[in-house]
């Protein structure tokens, strides 16, 4: 299914509500708490698992790699491979209902990982990897104030999707986690990142993205250049 951007149809998707009314005040102790104290959380077996697997694949490619981190049902891995067919794109949820929704054949450059992020990003950099891009495109918001650390720059492995390195875009409906996100890029690396209005114009990345653009809500993104940096990782 082609994602057309069309406004006229129309779709019901409810703006995020929110009891903050700024970024949080705890982004600041959040991003210092996850730059000193190493996430130890084991990795889980089904992981690591999807893990080797997805390394074998990219390493028989040798092509520039592209990161879709959360990718739903997977139509933004697919649209970026069609996108930038000399790179080798994975696509990665933990979902499984999700990833085994049929939408048509994927091409050679695209693979569809069912794997849990925080495992597989702290796998990525142990092995190496450094994505030439990486998109975050529509992160569950969890807007009450008191789930900062669910949201990805209040989570202690902030600090590796940053180490990671490459072209980093963040896509949300909700301007507040794309400001904080940047607050928390500009703590851990100095780096600066630009914060757009994103206006659709000829198709859709992912279903999220369709579905928030047609219920009439904004949209935001946000791009760094990172170096491929692990020694921001405590020890
Ligand atoms: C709001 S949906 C957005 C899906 C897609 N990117 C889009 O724009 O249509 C967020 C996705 O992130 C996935 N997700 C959330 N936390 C995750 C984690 N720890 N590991 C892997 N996937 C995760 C969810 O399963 C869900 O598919």
């Amino acid at each position: 299914m082609p994602l057309i951007a069309h406004r006229r149809m129309h779709a019901t998707s409810r703006s995020i509500v929110t009891n903050q009314t700024g970024p949080h005040d705890d982004v600041s102790r959040r991003v210092a708490r996850a730059l000193e104290h190493p996430l130890r959380k084991p990795v889980a077996e089904h992981t690591r698992a999807a893990f080797v697997e997805a390394d074998a694949w990219l390493a028989a490619r040798q092509a520039p790699l592209i990161l879709d981190a959360g990718c739903g049902v997977g139509l933004s891995t697919r649209c970026l491979a069609e996108r930038h067919p000399d790179c080798a794109v994975i696509g990665i949820d933990r979902s499984a209902d999700r990833l085994s929704r049929d939408h048509g054949t994927l091409s050679d450059n695209a693979l569809l990982v069912r794997a849990d992020l925080v495992d597989f990003w702290r796998l990525a950099l142990e092995a190496g990897w450094r994505p030439l891009q990486h998109y975050l495109l529509y992160p569950n918001p969890y807007p009450k104030a008191s789930h900062l650390k669910m949201r990805w720059h209040g989570h202690p492995v902030f600090p590796t999707i940053l180490a990671l390195g490459g072209r980093l875009e963040l896509r949300s409906n909700w301007r507040l986690y794309v400001e904080e996100f940047a607050l928390a890029v500009e703590q851990a690396t100095g780096l600066r990142a630009a914060i757009l209005e994103h206006e659709p114009t000829n198709a859709y990345l992912s279903p999220f993205e369709r579905k928030y653009h047609l219920s009439g809500q904004a949209l935001w993104r946000l791009t760094v250049a990172l170096p491929h940096c692990p020694s921001l990782l405590p020890e």
